[in-house]
């Protein structure tokens, strides 16, 4: 990085710290996310997106940077329960959306290099406020490169772009529930954007 780009890193960064408070908190009056309706849902993301990516990205990870270019998956967030009832939005990488899109139930299998990046936002019921939430990966690496989570690595970037600490065994313990389409939960079935 060079010095300027690394000063307005900086600056980004301290603007995202200051006060505490996230440019990107936007009111809300629903604060049970399951009673969420589909434009309750759609009004929070536009509030928020921009913010969003700013954040992850202001750390310098290049998934970040270019996830937004992805394919995204479904047709707007979705609230499942696991990931803390976060709203949560996918997006897969050139390598992996094709097979990704196909949602399949048995003997599903991505391709290596595939990379799945999904977005998080939490409804924070005592500020009344949709607040930025992690940014959940997983990434297919070489067969029998990570024995111990099917050769998926798991990763999550704060709101902030920090990486977090994260245990490889949480992340997949759970998505261990999901054996026959590749360790993959996919988005909710009526929000699916098939191929
Ligand atoms: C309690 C269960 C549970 C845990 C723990 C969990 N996940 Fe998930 N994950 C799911 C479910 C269910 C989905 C699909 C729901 C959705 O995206 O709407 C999912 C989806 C994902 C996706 C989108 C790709 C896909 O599976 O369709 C990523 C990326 C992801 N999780 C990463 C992580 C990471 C990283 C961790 C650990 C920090 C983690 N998950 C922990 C249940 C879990």
């Amino acid at each position: 990085m060079n010095r300027l780009l690394k000063a307005a890193a900086v600056a980004a960064t301290a603007i995202f710290a200051s006060g505490g408070a996230w440019a990107a908190d936007c009111p809300v009056t629903i604060l049970d996310p399951f009673d969420l309706e589909g434009d309750d849902i759609d009004s929070i993301y536009d509030c928020m997106k921009d913010d969003l990516v700013a954040g992850y990205a202001s750390q310098g990870s290049k998934i970040a940077e270019n996830y937004r270019n992805w394919t995204v998956t479904s047709t707007r967030m979705g609230v499942a329960g696991p990931h803390g009832s976060r709203l949560l939005l996918t997006f897969a990488n050139s390598i992996g959306a094709e097979a990704y899109l196909k949602f399949e139930e048995e003997g599903a299998n991505m391709p290596v290099g595939s990379v799945l990046a999904k977005e998080s936002i939490k409804i924070h019921k005592k500020k009344k406020m949709a607040v930025p939430g992690p940014l959940f990966l997983m990434t297919k690496v070489a067969a029998g490169e990570l024995p111990d989570t099917n050769d998926w690595r798991y990763d999550a970037l704060a709101p902030s772009g920090k990486v977090m600490k994260i245990k490889q065994s949480y992340c997949h313990n759970c998505h261990l529930g999901f054996e026959d389409q590749d360790y993959m939960g996919y988005p909710l079935e009526e929000l699916r954007l098939k191929n």
